[in-house]
């Protein structure tokens, strides 16, 4: 993580950007109205973007594809079974050869630690597109979310967050922290946030003056909140522990009875994809207090913020 206030080349947490968030959002709100009359300028002519993923994505791979295409520029996906990586090739390699072909890289890894490595060997921007630490990207898009209902603040209101300590939670922890949002996250005891995210947070949380605690209790997260937010209880790489998660979270999901003590114009987020039936049920990401499908949609036009802020000098 850098200092929230430090020019940064990369984008692997969301600290890194910690300074710039509200410019950041409103980006993304110019970009979403632009898109929608038809108005979108090629800020990104000429740039080229590899997406390296270890994972599986429908919505990171999309939106970064779709935006560099809708920006002017282009994105090649590179998955690591087909890239030498897959093969032995060094992560420093690959990152000191792509950085004389592409003008950025985006990385979903398995590691935090490899896409650090990447960014590192990489003379060109490096964008983390999830890892086992964060997923900075998908916060842009919440933050934004929250922004654009909330009418262009952050201030008086406050995020339940119910679920799985993971890496969601922890760019959420330290987003929130950044832009002064009120978060309250309920975890079961085990599945607690890493402390080295809370205290960052904390310290971030110093300036803005936004309110971070923890507890195992999702009705006390709930009651009154002015959004519920949860994520998957076995992310990707966890799948060896799905039995000991599936029970730990019994009593984590939102529900009907559980938006019921959020206050009245509570909305609820997931950032996809959703296991239907475990941390979130049918009626609540169907019904009319969801806001997932606009949080999904609105990936695309925070990719883009993100995108100019690093492949384009500020100056261009
Ligand atoms: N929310 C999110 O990152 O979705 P994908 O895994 O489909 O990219
Ligand atoms: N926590 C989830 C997020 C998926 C977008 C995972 O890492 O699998």
């Amino acid at each position: 993580m850098t200092p929230a206030a430090a020019p940064t080349k990369d984008f692997l947490s969301i600290a890194d950007l910690a300074g710039e968030m509200v410019p950041l959002l409103d980006r993304a709100g110019r970009l979403k109205a632009e898109r929608k009359s038809g108005t979108v300028r090629p800020t990104l002519a000429g740039k080229n973007l590899a997406m390296i993923f270890e994972k599986p994505s429908t919505r990171t791979r999309t939106s970064f594809e779709v935006a560099m295409n809708d920006l002017g520029g282009h994105a090649l996906y590179l998955s690591t079974r087909d890239l030498q990586l897959g093969r032995g090739e060094t992560i420093g390699d690959t990152a000191r050869v792509l950085s004389r072909y592409v003008d950025g890289i985006c990385y979903r890894a398995m590691r935090h630690a490899d896409v650090l490595a990447l960014a590192r060997a990489a003379s060109i921007p490096v964008i983390n597109a999830l890892d086992d630490l964060e997923h900075p990207c998908e916060i842009v898009a919440d933050l934004f979310t929250m922004h654009e209902r909330w009418g262009g603040t952050f201030r008086g209101h406050r995020l339940a967050w119910i679920g799985d300590g993971n890496n969601v939670l922890h760019s959420l922890l330290l987003g929130a922290a950044a832009v002064g949002l009120d978060l309250t996250a309920a975890t079961p005891t085990r599945y607690r946030p890493r402390p080295e995210i809370l205290e960052a947070a904390e310290r971030l949380a110093r300036t803005s003056g936004a309110h971070l605690s923890v507890t195992t209790d999702p009705a006390e997260a709930a009651r009154g909140a002015d959004a519920l937010y949860t994520d998957v209880w076995v992310s990707m790489g966890d799948e060896a522990e799905e039995a000991a998660r599936l029970e730990a979270f019994r009593g984590y999901q939102i529900n009907e009875e559980l938006v019921g003590m959020a206050s009245p114009d509570a909305f609820v987020l997931h950032d996809l994809p959703a296991h239907r039936g475990q941390e979130i049920t049918d009626a609540v990401i169907d019904g009319s207090r969801s806001a997932v499908w606009d949080q999904a949609e609105n990936r695309l036009h925070a990719t883009k913020a993100i995108l100019e802020r690093l492949l384009r000098p500020r100056d261009a």
